[in-house]
């Protein structure tokens, strides 16, 4: 804008249009939109292959047949799948579809007739009560041929990913108008167990119903955590049954803007039935503004300081009491055994201007070391959180000030420089999970999902050992810039970038580089995954330039 202004400035309209078109046309040329691929899988399966040879499909005669276990995850979900195939493809093709079906392609040598009826068959019981975990198993496979129609996976979740790569798979002929699949035979398992999007709900508030649409979102692109980021300094919209005040008091509005109990259930319901894990975060010493203004006592004054208030304050016992039964109360709303407990960005001024600290510091015999303090209270917080039977996450600070952690603490790697820090995290024998490179707020302009993609959670020098500490990654969508208007725009289809790089297989594990044939494929699937996206309603940005969505 203030280049145009000062160009303005200086030339009438007429030479301004000249002027655009000499240096825009000069120096880049027109942007041609991307040919999508028909019924091309994001996130792309370890094994894939497909044939010239393919079925119509038409979806009011789609059949699954369940030829192994079942419960109602799975029931549930061969209805949601034969909803989207019905409902996701332009109208006009299903209305003109049965009329054209047979007499098209009949006579033609790669038409191997319609698929009519598909094999659900899923090796191991399930319950309708299952959860998802980490390390569950997700492999599945898909054999489409002339004698041969089937998806096939040990457990429910696998089953899941089945359903959603098959789904992917049908494509539009716009020529023919009809539906179709090639033969196809997938061989599929994830990369790394813990792919995950991060959502803070603290800066803006997001209802209900766009947390649902994201985790939709996130099935269609296989990603198995939903990471709750869902208090910070700003707001505090969890309604806890045992301290209420925390939301009457910390959140937005005490109403509108809080999840209730049931929206919390829902929340997590919806997501176990797609295969995705809520795990919470609860951000403590740091980032609890909020929590201050329902419960008083428990945040460090300031001294001569601007800031009134800063981090939980160490020195009061009252305030491990409370996290005890804070964290009782959590540990039995969410299932999820594993909690983050956040960590980072603690600001230590506060806790220098406050006498009360210096002198508590100084019983503990750690006068003047800030880390040692915060080292303190986390060790505390994990050792009431470990009793309870959850498991802890924390922000890559906890680690770096040496906070002593045991090798099943998982360490969360955020900040730049982080092919150091994955290596020194897994030399000291902790898991890891990456999400430095997969910013969702950081806005690098047109395709920028490309540098999401060329970032890889084995890039660090290591062991092979080190390696397998890698648990996976997150893409976090920070809010402070996006409320529910702009929230699914911001996120899709930049993190079906993140998600590819959790699930499919790369190359060479010590040199995890990308190549321009690997992105050049993704361009196009994900091309074609942003027009599906947009046909289930998930309103995703363009991927990468002018475009089309038929
Ligand atoms: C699917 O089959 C069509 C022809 O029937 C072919 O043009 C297309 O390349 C095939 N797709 C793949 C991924 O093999
Ligand atoms: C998942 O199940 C498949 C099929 O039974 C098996 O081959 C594979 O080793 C299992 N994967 C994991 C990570 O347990
Ligand atoms: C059909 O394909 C599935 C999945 O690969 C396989 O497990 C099954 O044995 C196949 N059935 C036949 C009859 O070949
Ligand atoms: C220090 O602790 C005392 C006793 O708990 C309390 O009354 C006082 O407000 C505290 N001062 C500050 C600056 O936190
Ligand atoms: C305090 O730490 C110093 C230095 O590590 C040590 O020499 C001293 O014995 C400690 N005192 C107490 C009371 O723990
Ligand atoms: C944690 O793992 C490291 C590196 O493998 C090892 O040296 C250390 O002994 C382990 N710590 C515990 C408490 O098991």
């Amino acid at each position: 804008m203030y280049i145009l202004f000062l160009i303005r400035r200086t030339m009438d309209i007429p030479k301004l249009f000249l002027f655009a078109f000499l240096v825009l046309g000069i120096s880049c040329g027109p942007l041609l939109p991307i040919e999508p691929t028909k019924g091309g899988v994001v996130p792309l399966p370890q094994n894939v292959r497909q044939t010239e040879e393919f079925f119509t499909v038409n979806p009011s005669l789609l059949q699954f047949k369940i030829t192994g276990f079942t419960c109602s995850i799975l029931d549930e979900a061969l209805i949601r799948y034969w909803k989207l195939i019905s409902n996701s493809h332009s109208s006009h093709i299903l209305r003109r579809f049965s009329h054209r079906l047979e007499t098209l392609w009949t006579e033609r040598s790669l038409y191997l007739g319609r698929l009519d009826v598909l094999n659900v068959h899923l090796d191991e019981k399930c319950k309708d009560d299952d959860i998802p975990k980490l390390f569950m198993n997700e492999s599945y496979r898909i054999e489409i041929s002339a004698t041969n129609k089937t998806l096939r996976a040990t457990t429910v979740w696998g089953m899941l990913r089945a359903l959603e790569s098959f789904s992917q798979l049908i494509y539009e002929d716009e020529q023919t108008a009809t539906l179709r699949l090639n033969s196809t035979h997938i061989d599929d398992y994830p990369r790394f167990p813990h792919r995950g999007l991060l959502l803070d709900t603290s800066r803006h508030f997001i209802p209900v119903k766009y947390i649902l649409k994201t985790l939709d979102a996130m099935s269609y692109n296989k990603l198995n955590v939903f990471h709750w980021h869902i208090v910070d300094d700003q707001s505090f919209p969890f309604k806890s049954e045992s301290y209420p005040a925390l939301s009457d008091k910390g959140a937005y509005h005490p109403v509108e803007a809080v999840y209730q109990p049931d929206d919390v259930e829902q929340i997590i319901e919806y997501a176990r039935k797609r295969g995705i894990r809520v795990m919470v975060e609860f951000d403590t010493p740091g980032h609890t503004l909020s929590w201050g203004r329902g419960i008083s006592g428990i945040l460090t004054k300031c001294v001569g300081i601007s800031d009134e208030y800063g981090p939980m304050d160490p020195s009061v016992p009252k305030v491990f009491q409370f996290l005890s039964n804070f964290f009782e109360e959590i540990s039995k709303v969410f299932p999820e055994r594993y909690i983050h407990l956040g960590g980072d960005e603690v600001p230590f001024d506060c806790w220098q201007s406050n006498p009360n600290i210096t002198k508590f510091m100084q019983t503990l015999n750690i006068t003047g070391d800030y880390a040692a303090l915060e080292s303190y209270f986390i060790k505390k917080l994990i050792d009431i959180v470990t009793i309870k039977g959850l498991n802890p996450i924390v922000w890559e600070e906890v680690f770096d000030n040496g906070v002593k952690l045991s090798n099943s603490t998982i360490v969360h790697v955020w900040k730049d420089g982080y092919t150091n820090t994955m290596n020194k995290a897994t030399k000291a024998g902790k898991p890891v999970l990456l999400s430095s490179c997969w910013y969702l707020d950081h806005l690098g302009g047109l395709k920028d999902w490309q540098n999401f993609y060329k970032c890889d959670p084995y890039d660090f020098p290591g062991t092979s050992a080190q390696k397998k500490l890698v648990l996976g990654g997150e893409a976090c969508m920070w809010s402070e810039a996006v409320n529910k208007n702009n929230l699914i725009s911001r996120v899709w289809p930049r993190a079906s970038a993140t998600a590819e790089k959790l699930w499919s297989s790369i190359t060479d594990i010590d040199e995890p580089v990308v190549d321009s044939t690997q992105m050049d494929y993704m361009a196009k699937r994900l091309e074609e995954h942003t027009c599906r996206m947009n046909k289930r309603n998930i309103e995703a940005e363009p991927a990468s330039g002018p475009s089309f969505c038929y």
